[in-house]
């Protein structure tokens, strides 16, 4: 189980789960420590019709996420980012192509199958947050564990204590600043201890120093060996990331 501790540990909680834990029986986990992408894209595509018109938001994606990178995805508005993070999480089914996570393949599946592998193996923060309004912090994490059935779970009251949230853990999302908002749902995202993160502008409404606390999270959960990819207009997560991908027009561009 994760403790504070572990998420400034270096070396990573999933290896010395599996190290410490020899009856731990999730092997698709410890897949995850394997040489190899955790999050693999190919050839996504996405197209909207609306009115009459048609947006081909992606138009063919590929990528790879290894274990403990940091990875921003830029690009103008509309250029796809959230749309591919929607795919990449199965919130959203691509027209075309397939997303991997952990070794099983998450898109040509029923939605059901996809909620259960994304409470099992990614974290998700998106741009409208992922608080659920009539629940406390700790409430809001707690529902989340719950749905990840047995998925491997961060100790609650240490995870909020990483991200310093203890003294608002039982405040409702109302409640909270800007940059609380953005902890409480790190720590949902968190919840279940994932080795995939996927967030969409996490520090889009932060002042510059609140950004800095968040981006220091960050790279201290990609430091114990969680991959995470982050979509975002600010340079200073740019700044932040092991490596880019630009997006226009729904195509990787660089
Ligand atoms: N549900 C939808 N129906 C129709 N069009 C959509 C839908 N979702 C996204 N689009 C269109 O797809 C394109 C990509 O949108 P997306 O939200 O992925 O862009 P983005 O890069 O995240 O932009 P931003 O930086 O403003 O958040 C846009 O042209 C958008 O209008
Ligand atoms: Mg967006």
């Amino acid at each position: 189980m994760t403790t504070p501790a572990s998420i400034s540990a270096t070396g990573g909680p999933h290896r010395d789960r599996a190290h410490h834990d020899p009856a731990h029986r999730d092997s698709a986990r410890r897949d995850t420590t394997a040489p190899g992408p955790v999050l693999a894209a190919q050839s996504v595509h996405r197209f909207f019709r609306a009115g009459g018109q048609e947006t081909l938001a992606l138009q063919g994606v590929s990528l790879r996420l290894e274990p403990g990178e940091l990875v921003v995805v830029v690009g103008p508005s509309g250029s796809g980012k959230s749309t591919l993070i929607a795919c990449l999480a199965g919130l959203d089914e691509p027209d075309g192509g397939s997303v991997h996570v952990a070794g099983h393949q998450l898109t040509h599946r029923s939605e059901p199958e996809r909620a259960r592998l994304r409470a099992r193996h990614i974290g998700v923060l998106l741009q409208s947050a992922n608080l659920i309004e009539h629940l406390t912090v700790s409430q809001n994490v707690a529902l989340v564990q719950h749905l990840g059935g047995d998925a491997p779970r961060a100790d609650p009251a240490g995870l909020l204590a990483a991200l310093g949230m203890s003294p608002r853990a039982g405040a409702y999302p109302a409640e909270l600043s800007g940059g609380e908002t953005a902890r409480a749902g790190l720590a949902v995202a968190l919840a279940n201890d994932p080795p995939v993160l996927l967030a969409d502008e996490p520090t889009g409404e932060l002042d510059s120093t609140t950004e800095a606390q968040v981006l220091e999270l960050l790279a201290r959960i990609t430091a114990r060996g969680v991959a995470v990819l982050v979509a975002s207009h600010s340079p200073a997560v740019a700044a932040a990331a092991d490596r880019r991908i630009t997006l226009a027009d729904g195509r990787v561009s660089s």
